[in-house]
This record gives structure tokens, sequence and C-alpha cells, in this order.
């Protein structure tokens, strides 16, 4: 049997999950998809750094090209980071018909629209689960395990570096700059964590979650958004005090053709199943007309968990490929309609 090739754009946290996870579960992979996987090429920035996994000097690059134009590779995998970089290797793989799966949340509320049209285009597969609660299935879950539903209300925790500090703040009595550091060093935070403590990567996520949940096209400027770098230690202990337990919470909210979605440090009454999800860990509830009530949670940064989502849309796209069936089975694919918040 042919094994199938993929190029990975990227080799830090997660990318370096992306390997471990391929290496460490190829049975399951060959159980699943009846061949092997192989990690072809992997681009990085810095070729001579020191890397804790099991890879062939020959394997790593720092020309794209090796890998976006190489026929040998069917997928390319962007754990990278960024918009500008990111956005044109994406374009150029999906031009050169390869199927692309990201963990890009930054470039998907942004450019989403854009690149998902291009792979429909194609004829390709453009996977994103990793960008939205880690290693929850929670997009997945959205268009094909509610795809009969009409969604109303999505509220979650979305963002596991700032529920980390509140966490530690809260019920270790830790200071904000080092519990950062220390989320930073786990692998939590982004590159630059500003998105994460002002609110933006929370805000990026939901913007995702109601354009696949509410089957419409929303922007991110329509999202308003506040972060936690105001937050006090006093600020958490008084909430505390009076029953609630602080968390950046994201919410949309739609009526009729009208959407709300906002980020806001909220005050949760400690007996609210979002006032447990400590850590860097993640829910997400999600209101259906039909279902009613659903929440989903789970670890929502971090290497091996992000990696498995990565790793869950590559199997996907591999067995569409063995399958000749490749589509966008997580895309919506009109985008045509856009959303107004009350203010507008
Ligand atoms: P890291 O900063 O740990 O890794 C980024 C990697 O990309 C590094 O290997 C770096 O190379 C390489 N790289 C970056 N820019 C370039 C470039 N222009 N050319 C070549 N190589 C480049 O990031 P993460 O692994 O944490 O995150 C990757 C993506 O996954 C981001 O989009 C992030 O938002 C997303 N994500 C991250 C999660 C997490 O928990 N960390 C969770 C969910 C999504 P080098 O190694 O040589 O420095
Ligand atoms: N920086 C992000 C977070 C990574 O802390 O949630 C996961 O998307």
């Amino acid at each position: 049997n042919k094994r199938m090739n993929i190029g990975l754009l990227g080799f830090g946290t997660v990318g370096t999950g992306v390997l471990q996870i391929i290496q460490d579960h190829q049975d399951k992979l060959v159980h699943q998809l009846g061949c092997g996987v192989d990690v072809k090429k992997i681009l990085v920035s810095d070729i001579e750094k020191k890397r804790d996994v099991n890879v062939a000097p020959e394997q790593l690059t720092l020309d794209p090209q090796e890998i976006l134009d190489d026929p040998e590779i069917d997928v390319v995998v962007e754990v990278m980071g960024g918009i500008d970089d990111a956005r044109s290797y994406i374009r150029h793989a999906l031009e050169n018909n390869k199927h692309v799966v990201t963990a890009n949340k930054d470039l998907m509320a942004l450019h989403g629209s854009e690149l998902l049209q291009l792979a429909d285009k194609q004829n390709c597969d453009l996977f994103y689960e990793a960008s939205v609660a880690g290693g929850i299935p929670i997009l997945r879950t959205l268009v094909e395990g509610l795809a009969s539903d009409r969604i109303t209300k999505m509220m979650g925790i979305v963002n596991g570096t700032t529920n980390y500090i509140l966490t530690k703040m809260s019920k270790e009595g830790r200071m904000y700059d080092e519990v950062l550091k220390e989320a930073q060093a786990l692998g939590y935070a982004e590159a630059d964590p500003t998105a994460d403590v002002e609110g933006l990567d929370a805000a990026r996520k939901i913007s995702i979650l109601g354009t696949l949940g509410f089957s419409m096209n929303l922007d991110l400027n329509d999202v308003s958004v506040k972060g936690i770098t105001d937050v006090t230690s006093a600020d958490l202990h008084y909430c505390d005090q009076l029953g609630y337990t602080m968390k950046l919470v994201g919410i949309a909210n739609r009526c009729g053709d009208k959407v709300e979605v906002s980020v806001q440090p909220a005050l949760v009454p400690h007996e609210h199943p979002l006032a447990s999800v400590d850590d860097e860990y993640n829910a997400v509830y999600v209101y259906g007309e039909a279902v009613g009530e659903t929440m989903f949670y789970g670890a929502g940064a971090g290497q091996l968990p992000t990696a498995t989502a990565v790793v869950s849309d590559l199997v996907e796209v591999l067995k569409n490929k063995r399958l000749g069936v490749n589509g966008n089975s997580v895309v919506i694919p009109q985008f045509d309609k856009k959303l107004k918040t009350d203010e507008e």
C-alpha cells in the first residue's frame, strides 16, 4: 500500500505534538486508513534549534516550496501561526491541489471565507478543528452533530491562557505576570500573548463558532471585546466572597437574523458548570431549539490536546482522499450573509 505523505508548516508546540502523535499512533492510523502516514518535510524558521522529538535533520527545511510544490506531498498541515505567510502558503498549497489542515484561528477568523472558497473551487479539504477550543471537537459537533438543529446561543470559556491565569490568581493567590509566564512556558499562550490577555483570541474563536453555529458570516469587527488585563487579585477575591467566579466568557446570541457577540470577564455563580472549568480547560455551552442545552468540555490549549484535533482532521482528509469524496465537511459554502449587531 502507498503511504500518505504530509508536509508540516511549523514545528513549535503544536507541530511537535502532531509529529509525536503521528509517530506514536501509527497503528491506529494504519487501522483507520489502510496505509501509514509519513511526515516528509517540516518548515521551520531556525534549522539549528534543538528539537525534543525524534526528527531527522533532512526532514527540516527553511524553504516552503519544498513542501508546497512537492507532488509527493498529499496534505499540508499549517501550524506556524501568523497571518500573511500562513495565508500565502495555504493559498499556494490549495492552488497546487493539496488538502490543508490548520490550527490558525487568527487566519480563519479573518480570511476563512476566502480560503474556504478557494478550497471549494480546487475541490480540496480545508479543515481547522484545532482553531477553537483545542482538543474539544466543537466545530465538527456544530456542523455535523447538531446539523439538523437551529442554534440560538453559544457561550464559552474558549481561551486557555486567560482561564489558567484567572484560576491561579483566584485559587492560589498568585500574581498575574508570574502566571502568564508559566502559561507561556507550558505552550498555552500565543507567541505574542497580547491577543490572549486582551480577549482577541477568544473573539476570533467565538466568531468562528458563530459563523458555523448560526450558518452566517460573522465579522470579527462585530464582536465587542474586553480582556483580563485590568482584573486584579482584589477583584477576584471580592467576586469569590460574593459567590461568583470570574471567567473570560465569549457569548454569541442569535435572535432572528440579528446576532450579538461579545467577549468579557463575567461573574459566574459558583454553582454554574462554567465556574468549575479551571486552568487551561475550555467549555462551550450550545443551545439549540430542538436539542436544548448541551455542553462540551476539555483541554483548550496545549501540545497534545491541540495536536489530537489536528491529526483527527488529517485522518478525515486522508479518509476522504482515499474515498475520492473530497469536500469541505466543516465548511458553510455560502458566506454572503453579513451579521448585524444591535448597535448597527
Ligand atoms: P509556536 O510558536 O510554538 O510554533 C511556531 C512554529 O512555526 C515554530 O516551529 C517556528 O519555527 C515556525 N514558524 C513560524 N513562522 C514561520 C515562518 N514564517 N517560516 C517558517 N517557520 C515559521 O506556535 P504554536 O505551536 O503554539 O501554535 C501554532 C499555531 O497553532 C498557531 O496558529 C496557534 O494559534 C495555534 N494553536 C495553538 C495552540 C496551543 O495550545 N499552543 C492551541 C490551538 C491552536 P522555529 O521552530 O524554527 O522557531
Ligand atoms: N493561546 C490559545 C489559548 C491557544 O490560550 O487558548 C489555544 O487556541
